[in-house]
């Protein structure tokens, strides 16, 4: 609850205590519909206007000086964000705020701060399967995906196809981007991908970081 308005947070909906221990005990969770429609709608809008408006650039593999386009690994477009002042965006990154410091307190992580782009998977578009952070060579320690679409159907495929025994193949459940859901995992641990969709999949990928490295 926000103490000044009485109005319910994104903090509210989940049960943060519940999602520290399935992090520390499985390395994972989903949390479906976590957001609202209401939100999900505004800030699909606010990527879809930058899509249409030409600002996404083909992703990398890695950030800043180690950027590296790489298509054989992956196709989709990204768009970095910054911190927004209201609306949808800044309501989400006051939650991941919230989640960072209670995941400090709870599990003595060591998050020192959070960065996130919008993706867009154009059809047919994909992610083959990675890490997010490779032996650990970057400060990625937990990823936070938030998905952006209204009426997903399983047809649409699109699915993050994720590795939950942590080797490179193996087990793994598929994840729909269905709009509001949530994915946290240990980002050193799991591999996943995103197969290819038959629709425009939007969705908005972030990193809680430790201190430290540059990407
Ligand atoms: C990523 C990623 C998963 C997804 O951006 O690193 O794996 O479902 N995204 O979009
Ligand atoms: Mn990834």
């Amino acid at each position: 609850m926000n103490m000044t308005t009485g109005v319910e947070t994104l903090l509210d909906r989940v049960d943060v205590e519940a999602v520290a221990d399935a992090l520390a005990d499985q390395g994972w969770v989903v949390l479906p519909a976590l957001l609202p429609l209401d939100q999900v709608r505004e800030l699909r809008k606010q990527a879809q206007a930058q899509w249409d408006a030409g600002e996404f650039h083909a992703a990398g593999i890695g950030r800043g000086q180690e950027l590296n386009v790489n298509e054989s690994i992956r196709t989709d477009q990204v768009q970095w964000l910054e911190r927004a002042a209201s609306g949808a965006l800044a309501d989400y990154q006051h939650f991941i705020e919230d989640l960072r410091q209670n995941l400090n307190r709870l599990l003595y992580l060591g998050l020192f701060e959070f960065e996130a782009h919008f993706a867009v998977y154009p059809p047919g578009a994909f992610y083959k399967r990675h890490l997010d952070n490779f032996r650990g060579t970057s400060a990625r320690l937990v990823t936070a995906v938030l998905y952006l679409n209204e009426d997903w159907r399983e047809s649409d495929c699109g699915q993050l196809r994720f590795y939950t025994d942590g080797s490179d193949g193996g087990e793994y459940i598929d994840i729909f981007p269905h709009a509001g859901t949530l994915v946290l995992f240990r980002s050193a641990r799991f591999w996943h991908e995103v197969m290819p969709a038959r629709r425009e999949r939007f969705s908005m990928t972030g990193w809680l970081r430790e201190r430290g490295n540059t990407f």
